[in-house]
């Protein structure tokens, strides 16, 4: 009995040692990914600069109405009015079995940060947006291209904002920049 415990102890030591060995042989055959890459590519990107393009119609009515509908809401499911022309509140992606599924589309909800016409409940951490066409681009202290720059990446004229990155990150394309432009430089006493 004795000498079959003491049997059973060696046994036991040395399958304990042959797995760790089998474990230090197993790492060989992982995928090591280099840790710094994956790093590097949850990092914000570097700030952009941009230039309006052409194709930014800021007198269209239907650019501008999407640009309010983004301003002032923050996704697809909130969202109560129906979507303008040209905007979508759910995004159809497929999972990984290749199952369409709906997911409610992220827009701008600008209001948290900026008071404008028709704000309902506005944040005050970006300056009010209210009346800017008569303050700002009428008076010549702004433009269209600011507008649009400071949407697309805020951080060129100002590293240390708190306003959202909105197109180095992909957040939005070039055409939501441009709705939102429309909108911000759009006379809105006319509606
Ligand atoms: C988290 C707060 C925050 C959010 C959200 C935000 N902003 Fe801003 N915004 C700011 C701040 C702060 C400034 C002041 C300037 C700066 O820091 O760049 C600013 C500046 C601006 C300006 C420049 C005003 C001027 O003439 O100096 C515009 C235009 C603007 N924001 C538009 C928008 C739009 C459009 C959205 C939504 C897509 C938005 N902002 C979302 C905080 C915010």
């Amino acid at each position: 009995m004795h000498t079959h415990m003491k049997y059973l102890a060696v046994a036991t030591l040395f399958l304990s040692a042959s797995s760790a060995l089998c474990a230090a042989d197993l790492t060989k055959a992982y995928d090591m990914p280099d840790a710094s890459k994956m790093i590097e590519n949850d990092l914000f990107p570097a700030a952009k600069e941009y230039t309006m393009p052409k194709s930014c119609n800021l007198d269209d009515a239907k650019a501008i109405a999407r640009g309010e509908y983004i301003f002032h809401n923050l996704n697809g499911k909130k969202a109560k009015k129906p979507a303008p022309e040209g905007l979508v509140k759910f995004i159809e992606t497929k999972d990984k079995d290749g199952k369409v599924k709906k997911k409610a589309k992220q827009y701008g909800n600008c209001v948290a940060c900026h008071n404008i016409e028709g704000a309902k409940g506005a944040g005050n951490i970006g300056p009010s947006l209210e009346g800017y066409k008569a303050n700002f681009i009428d008076t010549k202290a702004r433009d269209a291209q600011f507008v649009y720059q400071k949407i697309a990446d805020p951080r060129v004229d100002n590293p240390k904002t708190h306003m959202t990155v909105n197109l180095t990150t992909g957040l939005f394309n070039e055409q939501e920049i441009c709705d939102l432009t429309a909108y911000v430089v759009s006379d809105k006493k006319k509606k």
